[in-house]
């Protein structure tokens, strides 16, 4: 890539992820314009695209610039994953993660190849920064699709994978804080006075699809902050935090966890595409569906959910979209016209904004 398309790439990102909030009627049209480009060598050609969460925005770039080269989509957005799973900063993933209740980092991922139609997941592995390389490595390794825990934890270290204390100074001082003011009775002092306490679902999902309609999908997180230990979320559960079939699309999720398992919404995207929706009318509707699932005590008296869910979404045509519970997320993308974020559609404008 010249200097200059790259000085064009970083602009034009900084400048989408400062915009004004769109209206409805602008969200409908941030959806990825139609994308079928002609005819290949094997049919329809797509044009190449990744999605991914906000927080991927190095990531997208990554991994569009691997699958131009020729790289596998799996293995391109993987390496876009790792980019956050090995940031100390990003407290969503990987290393510096939020902990669980006991101070300790748990981590979740799954992926899916759609060529080939494979899967594969770790729950609450431990000590491991890469859960995405270990979920494939459950996928390209063994004849199953998820391992957990200990044992998960083993077969990585079987496999190669170095060891580390994921807790960073950064996120034990959080953990120590949350514990402090947990319980006002208890016999830790609450030694730090404002401070504000995280409740994060935050997580990384990127979906890939390159020229030949091949498609891919990947999602790694710590999962819910000071979660009960042994928690599992959405993000290692194929059909939920993501899923890819490689004759319709591939979908992932951020945010509550809990919600989406209860609707497979990775799943329902991809079949809602699969019956002619396109990617953000599917994403919508199966926000709707995640609405109508929400037990009462999640509702505020609206009837709108106290959580927030966002949905990535990209066609094996090259159409994509993002999609949220509430109006204000982002979601990154690269295509041609370089890494970008662009605004999520939404099913409500915040009044407030969900914890
Ligand atoms: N969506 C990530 C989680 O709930 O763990």
């Amino acid at each position: 890539m010249s200097t200059s398309r790259r000085d064009f790439l970083a602009t034009s990102a900084a400048a989408v992820a400062a915009a004004a909030l769109p209206t409805d009627a602008q969200a409908s049209r941030l959806e990825g314009a139609p994308a079928l480009i002609g005819l290949g060598e094997s049919g329809l050609r797509a044009r190449p695209c990744v999605v991914a969460s906000a927080n991927g925005l190095r990531g997208v770039e990554v991994a569009y610039n691997q699958i131009s080269a020729g790289a596998d989509t799996l293995d391109a957005i993987i390496a876009g994953v790792n980019i956050q799973e090995l940031d100390p900063e990003d407290t969503s993933v990987g290393l510096g993660g939020l902990p669980n209740r006991d101070g300790v980092v748990q981590l979740d991922a799954s992926c899916m190849h759609g060529p080939t139609k494979r899967a594969g997941a770790v729950g609450c592995l431990e000590d491991i920064a890469t859960p995405s390389l270990v979920a494939k490595a459950v996928m390209d390794y063994t004849d199953h699709v998820m391992l957990v825990g200990q044992d998960a934890r083993r077969f990585a270290i079987e496999m190669g994978f170095q060891t580390q204390n994921l807790l960073t100074e950064k996120t034990r001082q959080e953990w120590l804080r949350w514990r402090a003011r947990l319980n006002p009775n208890d016999s830790f002092l609450d030694y730090d006075g404002n401070v504000d306490i995280k409740f994060t679902t935050g997580t990384i999902n990127m979906n890939a699809v390159n020229a030949a309609g091949d498609l891919s999908s990947v999602t790694t997180t710590s999962g819910m902050a000071w979660k009960v230990p042994g928690r599992l979320g959405d993000s290692p559960i194929v059909g939920a935090g993501q899923y890819c079939d490689n004759t319709v699309g591939a979908a992932g999720s951020t945010g509550r966890g809990e919600a989406n398992i209860k609707t497979c919404a990775s799943y329902q995207i991809v079949e809602f595409m699969r019956g002619g929706l396109a990617p953000r009318d599917a994403a919508l509707r199966t926000l709707e569906r995640v609405v109508a699932m929400t037990e009462r005590r999640l509702l505020d008296d609206r009837g709108r959910p106290k959580f927030d869910l966002q949905f990535y979404v990209v066609h094996k045509d090259g159409r994509y979209a993002g999609a949220s519970l509430y109006e204000g997320a982002g979601f990154a993308v690269c295509d041609e016209r370089g890494p970008r974020v662009e605004h999520c559609a939404f099913l409500y404008r915040r009044t407030e904004r969900p914890r």
